[in-house]
């Protein structure tokens, strides 16, 4: 059965795309068959990180138009794209059961991947929920700025009152050393314990870097260049933390799992 993770943050920009293409570029490496649902209905750009132009998108599988299948865009090392398109502002706020429609469409491809990982839009709407509750686990990316802090907050209390889920793995981005980045997470750690029941595990950071910022602007994923970059070892330490991370088991509609209404 295919494991499903999805990467968010609460706060825009502060790098979850750019963790969820390398993130899949690792496990492709190690040999799992890792596919992207970007998630990020009208304003998707995880193709554009990977450097390929998908041709279909989610909307014309919702449509009736295209099987999901018909819209995969095979990225580098043959990771797959199912894109929620650019500039599609009928995409931007999907009502529940185009959501759910969507979560189902993967069933589809599941015996043809053994890693779904969901790029979910920032802020804490609906659309963002429904993604990360349905899926196996949650990241969630944090930098060290107040802003992030708050947002991030904001985006666990929603999932945790509104599905109940309980299990998060920080990923601290954009950090200075890996003592700041420790430093970021136990302080969001603690706060989070005060005021909620949910169980945040510290998944690694990965370094502020002008070379990531080169890979996003050439769209060439910074794992797919030289394996002893500091960069990329920090991505392979961030994929291992997040495959151990224990699975969350809400009640609801959730990936790959056909029928049941129930998490399992
Ligand atoms: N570790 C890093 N070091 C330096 N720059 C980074 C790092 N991670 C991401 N960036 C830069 O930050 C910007 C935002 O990254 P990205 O698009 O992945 O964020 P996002 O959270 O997906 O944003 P959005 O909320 O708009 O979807 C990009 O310009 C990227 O180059
Ligand atoms: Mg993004």
């Amino acid at each position: 059965m295919a494991t499903s993770i999805a990467i968010c943050s609460g706060k825009g920009g502060v790098g979850k795309s750019n963790v969820t293409v390398n993130l899949a570029m690792v496990y492709q490496s190690l040999g799992k068959r890792v596919a992207i649902l970007d998630a990020d209905f009208g304003m998707a750009n995880t193709h554009i990180l990977m450097g390929v132009n998908p041709e279909f998108y989610i909307s014309e599988v919702i449509s009736g138009e295209k099987t999901i299948s018909e819209i995969g865009c095979k990225g580098p090392n043959g990771v797959n794209i199912y894109s929620g398109g650019s500039g599609l502002l009928d995409m931007l706020n999907l009502d529940q059961s185009k959501r759910f429609q969507t979560i189902r469409l993967m069933d589809e491809i599941e015996d043809q991947i053994d890693i779904l990982l969901i790029d979910v839009p920032a802020g804490a709407s609906d659309n963002s929920v429904s993604f990360v509750s349905a899926a196996d686990s949650a990241v969630i990316v944090l930098v060290g700025e107040p802003t992030s802090f708050l947002d991030a907050y904001s985006f666990i209390k929603a999932c945790h009152l509104e599905m109940e889920m309980v299990n998060f793995t920080i990923v601290v981005n954009m950090a200075n050393s890996a003592t700041e980045a420790k430093r970021h997470f136990d302080r969001f750690n603690e706060i989070a314990m005060q005021f909620l029941d949910v169980r945040l595990r510290f998944g690694g950071h990965i370094p502020m870097s002008q070379r990531i910022r080169k890979a996003v602007v050439s769209r060439k994923p910074i794992t797919t260049q030289k394996s002893d970059l500091p960069e990329v070892i920090a991505f392979q330490s961030v994929a291992k933390q997040v495959l151990d991370a224990p699975v969350n088991k809400t009640n609801g509609i959730r990936f790959f799992q056909k029928g049941m209404s129930g998490g399992g």
